[in-house]
């Protein structure tokens, strides 16, 4: 039998209508609009309204995707969400999203996967894994988060970093000869030692922070300083790695789409791997970091756009609280 891949046969996106301005964080901490551009690149991001939850979000961008594959619903066989902002405790919000979707009765799988910033990527290697193994045909892999929810608005440090928004992919398994948008490979990694760098404050079995009463979960902590020193190294270790085991060279790669985190880290990235920041998907400057959103929120801009052409080499890559970070190779 032949072995499988898997192509990617449709994207989409979703970005909520308020967008917060460096202007308006002027307004509400100690900082100013050209701070915030000068150390992250950003300059707004897009706030979710009142009751609009992170399944509202991923359906949007899972349905946009699913009409670029022109692929109903229905036909779909797993269903893969990363966020870390999910709707509930519990269920996994991927099974509110499959009832939203209206295909609850087709009893497929439907499941979360928690990375951070890096779940696009253990997502999306996640399902690479289903269709190599021949378990999931089709796949949808979304990315979508509420991060102004669990940020604390009167810490300056990280609230200006963070946006919501929701991205989405769906994976079809093909025979390794056939031609469409293959991922070559994925590779993801852990580091639980410095999972004190950028962490929640309070949570289920750790307890509310202190002071707060109830099952509180608390808000987004982060030693800025640290964090961005842990990502340069592991982002360029990993970029590096990706490219060998596919024995490619860097010149080869026609676009780099990261995550949005910071201007600052792409381009270190960027500049590891001697490309052009012109070859670089960046759309931190309007969405900030939306956590495991970024990489598939750039993924389809850059596809819809007309930037990402068949038979371009696409890498992908992520770091995130954990520490977790993750790349994939794609020949579009
Ligand atoms: N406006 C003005 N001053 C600010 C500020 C803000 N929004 N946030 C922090 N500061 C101040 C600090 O209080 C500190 O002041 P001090 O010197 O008087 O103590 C000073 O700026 C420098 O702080 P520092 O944290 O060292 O700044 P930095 O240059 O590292 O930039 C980040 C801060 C958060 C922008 C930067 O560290 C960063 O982007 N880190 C990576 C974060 C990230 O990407 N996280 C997600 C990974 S998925």
């Amino acid at each position: 039998m032949e072995q499988l891949t898997s192509h990617i046969i449709g994207t989409g996106s979703y970005l909520p209508e308020k967008r917060l301005t460096n202007a308006d964080l002027s307004q509400m901490v100690d900082t100013t609009e050209e701070w915030i551009f000068s150390r992250t690149g950003i300059r707004e991001r897009r706030i979710a309204a009142p009751g609009e939850l992170t399944s509202d979000l991923a359906v949007e961008a899972a349905k946009r995707a699913l009409d670029a594959a022109d692929l109903p619903a229905d036909q779909l066989d797993l269903i893969i969400l990363a966020t870390t902002t999910g709707d509930l405790l519990y269920p996994a919000t991927a099974t509110i999203v499959q009832h939203k979707l209206g295909i609850s009765a087709t009893n497929i799988p439907a499941f979360d996967i928690q990375a951070v910033c890096s779940g696009f990527m253990f997502a999306l290697s996640t399902a690479d894994a289903y269709i190599r193994s021949g378990l999931a045909r089709r796949i949808l892999v979304i990315g979508a988060e509420t991060n102004s929810r669990i940020i604390d608005w009167s810490d300056r440090g990280t609230c200006i970093l963070f946006g919501d928004g929701a991205g989405a992919v769906v994976v079809e398994a093909a025979a390794k000869s056939a031609s469409g948008s293959t991922i070559l490979s994925t590779h993801i990694h852990s580091d639980g030692a410095h999972c004190d760098l950028l962490q929640t404050t309070g949570g289920i079995s750790s307890g509310p922070p202190e002071g707060q009463k109830g099952p509180g979960l608390g808000f987004v902590s982060m030693r800025g300083n640290e964090v961005y020193k842990q990502a340069v190294k592991a982002l360029g270790q990993i970029v590096d790695k990706t490219l060998e085991a596919n024995q490619l060279q860097r010149e080869q790669l026609d676009w780099l789409v990261p995550h949005q985190a910071n201007i600052r880290i792409i381009q270190s990235t960027a500049k590891r791997l001697k490309m052009d920041i012109k070859q670089v998907v960046l759309t931190v400057e309007q969405h900030g970091n939306t956590s495991a959103a970024s990489v598939p929120l750039a993924l389809d801009e850059a596809v819809r756009d007309g930037r990402i052409q068949a038979g371009q080499l696409i890498l992908l890559e992520a770091f995130g609280a954990g520490f977790t970070w993750g790349s994939a190779l794609i020949r579009w």
